[in-house]
């Protein structure tokens, strides 16, 4: 009897689409590769989720809204909820289904909006975002034109909303593939990589900025997205233990410094498009997300500091151009 608690491959290549249907027989080989990865306890009871979504015929969808939307015609409101809820927490969005107002923990659309105007156009592009959850920001991206996003996050919850927004939402040109970017073949260069949220999880920051790299074409874009500190000179912050409650934090270093990382990992043209805090009004608890959230990372009696004492979340976009 089939492993029920394996992704079977029929289920990724569903989630990949017809956008990159000549790499599939690449990324079947970095799936094969990662089976014992994609096994999760809970993947029985989202598949079900997935299965129990009712069928409906979007009347109008929009990608490109603060809230991605699929308007549905005649959907039973209640099935249609217990569904999505069968997929909590939900992390990224917010989302529009039908009747259905997805709150999600984080108001992605907050960080869309510092992003939008500043990065190259996605009209025709190739697009990858590393460690995109459950494809927010692909989603936008393909609802701006892009030729073909592809969303590479080893999450499998996140693959399973991803699955589930694109039953409605339908975007023939994204894609995601549930493996962490060291799993993905090296093959055809992107026009723009996005890295959201991703660097400061990293051991090794310089050694995913080269990664990042080498997705790209001479002269795309980088567009990356990461927590720093606020310190004019070349300074990094290595947490003791917990940051805002996240173990797996690692450098968090001042602008300075990652433009430094930056042109030793082969970037040039490095520009800080926005710097920011982020506060309780663009991460927090929801019916969608009921668990602890960012509130509850900061130090009570002083918010520009976390509960371990140190500087609170400030988050820096930076763009930059692959040299050479
Ligand atoms: C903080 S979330 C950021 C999500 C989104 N990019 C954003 O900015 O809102 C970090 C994501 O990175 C994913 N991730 C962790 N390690 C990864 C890796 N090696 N490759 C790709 N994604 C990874 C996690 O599953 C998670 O969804």
């Amino acid at each position: 009897m089939a492993d029920t608690r394996e992704l079977t491959g029929a289920e990724v290549l569903d989630a990949i689409g017809p956008a990159f249907a000549a790499d599939v027989p690449a990324f079947e080989t970095a799936l094969a590769h990662r089976r014992t990865a994609l096994r999760h306890g809970d993947l029985p009871r989202w598949r079900e989720a997935i299965a129990a979504l009712p069928r409906a015929d979007a009347d109008r969808i929009e990608l490109d809204a603060d809230a991605p939307s699929a308007t549905l015609d005649d959907i039973d409101a209640a099935a249609l909820t217990a569904a999505l809820r069968g997929l909590s927490p939900w992390r990224k969005g917010p989302w529009r289904i039908g009747p259905v107002e997805i709150d999600s923990e984080w108001r992605s659309d907050l960080k869309w909006h510092r992003l939008a105007a500043h990065i190259a156009d996605p009209a025709g592009r190739r697009v990858l975002d590393v460690g995109g959850g459950n494809g927010y920001f692909s989603l936008r991206l393909a609802g701006r034109g892009a030729a073909a996003v592809l969303n590479v996050d080893p999450t499998l919850l996140f693959f399973c909303q991803f699955r589930a927004v694109q039953h409605y939402l339908a975007a023939a040109n994204a894609a995601m593939l549930p493996v962490p970017l060291e799993a993905l073949p090296v093959a055809q260069p992107f026009d723009t990589v996005m890295s959201m949220g991703v660097l400061y999880h990293r051991r090794s920051p310089i050694h995913h900025l080269s990664r990042l790299r080498a997705q790209l074409r001479p002269g795309g874009e980088l567009v990356l997205e990461t927590l720093v500190i606020d310190d004019p000179d070349d300074r990094v912050l290595v947490p003791e233990g917990r940051y805002a409650r996240m173990r797996n934090v690692w450098f968090l270093p001042s602008l300075t410094l990652l433009g430094t990382w930056l042109e030793r990992s082969g970037f040039d043209n490095v520009r800080v498009v926005d710097v920011s805090p982020t506060t309780p009004a663009e991460q927090r608890a929801t019916e969608w997300m009921p668990f602890e959230s960012l509130a509850a990372a900061l130090d009570p009696g002083d918010p520009t500091r976390t509960v371990e004492g140190h500087p609170a979340p400030l988050r820096a976009v930076v763009l930059a151009e692959r040299r050479g």
